[in-house]
């Protein structure tokens, strides 16, 4: 029988997952059905209830429910729970869910396999401290780097941020105004929600050096204006997300399926066809 999974969330329209799952289930020879779910600001629970009910096996969860999920779920793995977010369900043969985080994951293969960035020793930089920055701190830790710095437009949210993860690496939280005079970083990632409404975080000059390399969660059809801030800048390379939702999506697929899909053809199959506006998730 065909096993059915499908990404909920609120928009869901936009989302790019049923591309990204079905086109892996082509290419890995999987008999499986992926829809999106659109689910009430206040029906995710009822939602998630009536596709297990129905016989779902998975489910990715994307923008605003990663939290409510991760609540939800009966198990977490050890990365939903250092992100205190969910983005994708794995229902269990008795029943029970298991909650997992994939973005962070998905995200440093993006990084070290996609692009051949190394991680280990180099000086990161995050800009942004809501979900989508807690959602890469850890497994951006567990890299290695020399150190972390999470800055945001509030800077109280990064510090609480920075002292949450401080366990786990060299992290420092701070507002956007006091990177002035810090030397430049290795690698930029932009967690922020600017480029939703195409706008950059408001940086001092000097975080970008010759070989730095910036990175956008968010993708749309096009560089990003955190991308044209980079080229700007004299960045080595202005990257976007389109990577990371691939990646993400993979591992999710691997979870599931316990096939590791080619993400390449898949990612390349995206750029024919990416999105008119920016957008940050799944
Ligand atoms: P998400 O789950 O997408 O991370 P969020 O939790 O609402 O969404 O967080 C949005 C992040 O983008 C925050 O870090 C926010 O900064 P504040 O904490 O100061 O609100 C940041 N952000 C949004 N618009 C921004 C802008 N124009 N410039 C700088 N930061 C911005």
């Amino acid at each position: 029988m065909t096993d059915r999974y499908a990404v909920v969330g609120h928009p869901i329209a936009h989302s790019q997952s049923p591309r990204i799952h079905r086109l892996f289930a082509a290419q890995t020879g999987q008999d499986l059905s992926y829809e999106a779910i659109l689910a009430p600001l206040d029906g995710f629970a009822v939602t998630l209830r009536r596709f297990v009910a129905e016989g779902g096996k998975g489910l990715n969860v994307t923008l605003p429910f990663k939290a409510e999920a991760f609540i939800l779920a009966d198990i977490c793995s050890p990365r939903a729970t250092q992100a205190s977010a969910a983005n994708t369900l794995t229902v269990g043969a008795d029943g029970r869910l298991w909650g997992d985080n994939t973005d962070g994951v998905g995200l440093v293969r993006d990084l070290k396999e996609a692009l051949g960035l190394t991680l280990f020793e180099r000086r990161l930089l995050i800009l942004g401290a809501g979900g989508a920055a807690c959602g890469i701190l850890g497994p951006l830790l567990e890299e290695g780097p020399r150190g972390l710095v999470v800055a945001n437009r509030t800077a109280a949210r990064a510090e609480a941020l920075a002292d949450r993860f401080h366990c786990l690496g060299p992290v420092r939280g701070m507002g956007l105004a006091a990177l002035a005079g810090a030397d430049p970083f290795d690698l930029i990632l932009n967690a922020t929600a600017a480029s939703l409404s195409d706008a950059v975080p408001d940086l001092p000059p000097g975080l970008v050096a010759a070989h730095t390399v910036c990175y956008d969660l968010a993708y749309g059809h096009g560089p990003t204006a955190f991308m044209h801030w980079a080229q700007q800048q004299g960045a080595a390379r202005a990257e976007d997300g389109l990577g990371m939702l691939v990646e993400q999506a993979a591992v999710a697929f691997e979870l599931w399926r316990g096939i590791r899909p080619d993400t390449a053809p898949v990612r390349a199959a995206l750029r024919q066809g990416a999105p008119q506006a920016p957008d940050a998730d799944s």
